[in-house]
């Protein structure tokens, strides 16, 4: 079990906010100058293919020795030793939690309930390997008999953001198999996929943790419904089906046969699923072996999280840079923004990642709490966010810490296109940090031949402040082993949010209400009767919608 501390009555919360309160006027550019060699000091390499530089922070050393003591004081080892050990700290699920042991390559035993989970896991993945194999190849036939060519994964949440999100960014290790995606229960997602496709060539993965989701069963009726209108034969579904799911009864019950079925279990969360049966569209779209080192990255970060020294364990550290500016900065917001296209769904990934997560006002012991918990999670591909909203990050009123992802080497060394788009990388940063003064603005006016009479409204208007935080991730190559550490990063970053911010980061019954409430409304959507049974605002609103559709 977790231990239940409250993070601001320890005395490393009060050490760091009289820290705070000493340090909080020093800028960025004063730490640089202290210290010359602060860049080699707040840098941390991963395997010699990531390299995180965190020096563009307010932080100072003492900063983070004392932010350490926070993670102490509150059992952040007792919580990794927990969670690694397959006990049940999803308290409110009454659950485990062990993505760990979806890619634990290293085979060592993982038990709950009495029960060595290792065993399942390489049974599930030695089906994932042959199936992705006899899909790729052609051998697995549809109902004409021709090979599939076209692959839909019909999911929401976790059972889509993930799999869409490093197929798209390990685009470049692709095969023949067209992927597709279709979450949303509007039926305009579903009706656009399937005029692209062929019913005789297209494979659908229904994929649900639980396969109640109502987005997802409406989207798999509709797809069986199209095959089943072309095939003319119930028998096609089975060459055409198959469910990623928990629930064996369900699948069976939708009418998939349950040897078509990739199972996992109830102790891996939705939004970290991405490496158990959910990934079956992963491995389909680069093929197992290169989903297998998806897995050997992040299992190697699993090792570096749960063996490192809270001073060198990278996702520590991002998670209590991240706390200080949340907390005591109360900078409310976190960027993430990667300058890689194919890493466009990045930044929405870790939205569902982190704040299905840490989006918890309840702490372990049911009682509200006083502090802030999970930050707001958004961003952007660069260089377009560029021209979007980072004015505000660079002259807004608001503190917003961002984390800046890039490749060294680009998939498509085209041209001059990559030296630029890391020269804006580098370039945003350091501007970030260290904006521009006064006298700078004058002198470029002056340069550019203006008298400074002329200019002297506009000065102000062209300074920048600086001091915004950043953190730079450089990776070496996006390749599926440094995609899978550094998603393993970002996800013990928040485990290590959560543990410290005392709430349970693997639930998420704050989505439950909306869906109950839709339940409840939908069959009242039927008939012209005047609907009157909520509120004046939510009654008004579905009697519009009766009259105007
Ligand atoms: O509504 C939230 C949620 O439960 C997520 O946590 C989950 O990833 C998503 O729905 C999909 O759930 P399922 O995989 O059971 O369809």
């Amino acid at each position: 079990m977790l231990k239940s501390v409250n993070p601001t009555q320890t005395a490393a919360w009060k050490a760091l906010q009289s820290h705070f309160e000493q340090t909080k006027n020093v800028t960025i550019k004063e730490l640089f100058a202290a210290d010359p060699k602060r860049a080699e000091k707040f840098a941390l390499t991963f395997d010699d293919q990531i390299f995180v530089d965190f020096s563009k922070n307010r932080i100072t050393a003492e900063t983070l020795t004392k932010l350490q003591a926070l993670a102490k004081e509150c059992d952040l080892t007792g919580a990794i030793k927990a969670m690694y050990s397959g006990k049940k700290i999803n308290r409110t699920e009454d659950r485990a939690v062990l993505h760990i042991a979806l890619r634990n390559l290293s085979n060592t035993p993982i038990t709950v309930d009495g029960k060595n989970v290792m065993e399942d896991v390489n049974a599930v993945l030695a089906k994932m390997k042959s199936f992705s194999q006899r899909v790729i190849s052609g051998e697995w036939k549809g109902y004409t008999g021709k090979a599939i060519t076209d692959v839909v994964n019909i999911g929401i949440g976790g059972s889509d953001l993930g799999p869409y999100m490093i197929t798209e960014a390990l685009r470049p290790y692709k095969n023949h198999l067209n992927m597709h995606f279709v979450s949303n229960v509007d039926g305009t997602q579903m009706v656009e996929t399937l005029k692209k496709l062929d019913p005789a060539t297209t494979l659908f993965l229904v994929a649900s943790k639980t396969f109640t989701t109502q987005e997802t069963m409406t989207n798999a009726m509709s797809a069986r419904d199209w095959l089943l209108k072309a095939a003319k034969q119930d028998a096609a579904v089975a060459k055409h089906f198959v469910a990623l799911s928990t629930n064996a009864k369900e699948v069976s019950a939708f009418g998939i046969d349950t040897a078509n079925m990739f199972e996992f279990w109830d102790w891996v969360g939705g939004r970290y699923s991405s490496w158990s049966a959910i990934g079956l569209s992963i491995a389909l779209s680069i093929g197992y072996d290169n989903f297998e080192q998806l897995l050997a990255g992040a299992h190697a970060i699993d090792k570096h999280f749960a063996e490192t020294a809270p001073e060198k364990n990278i996702p520590v550290i991002l998670a209590l840079i991240g706390l200080w500016y949340n907390n005591f900065y109360g900078s409310e917001t976190e960027a993430i923004l990667p300058y890689d296209q194919y890493m466009h769904r990045f930044a929405a990934y870790f939205q569902q990642g982190n704040m299905e997560s840490n989006g918890k006002y309840v702490d372990r012991n049911g009682n509200k709490v006083d502090y802030e918990t999970g930050p707001i999670i958004w961003g952007e591909p660069g260089t377009n966010g560029q021209h979007a909203f980072y004015q505000l990050i660079h002259q807004g009123t608001k503190l917003i810490p961002a984390d800046f992802i890039a490749p060294a080497i680009s998939h498509n060394p085209l041209g001059d296109h990559h030296p630029k788009l890391l020269s804006n990388f580098f370039a945003q940063t350091e501007a970030l940090a260290f904006g521009k003064t006064k006298e700078e603005v004058e002198k470029e006016f002056v340069a550019a031949g203006k008298k400074l009479d002329d200019v002297k409204f506009t000065v102000p208007f062209k300074v920048f402040e600086g001091n915004r935080p950043t953190n730079s991730i450089l990776l070496r190559e996006i390749t599926p082993y440094s995609l899978g550490a550094l998603i393993a990063i970002y996800e013990h970053k928040i485990f290590t949010q959560g543990v410290i911010l005392n709430i349970f980061s693997f639930d998420q019954w704050g989505v439950e209400l909306g869906k109950q409430l839709a339940g409840r409304i939908l069959p009242e959507l039927d008939g012209d009767k005047a609907v009157s049974s909520h509120d004046s605002s939510t009654n008004a609103l579905i009697n519009l919608y009766k009259a105007w559709r």
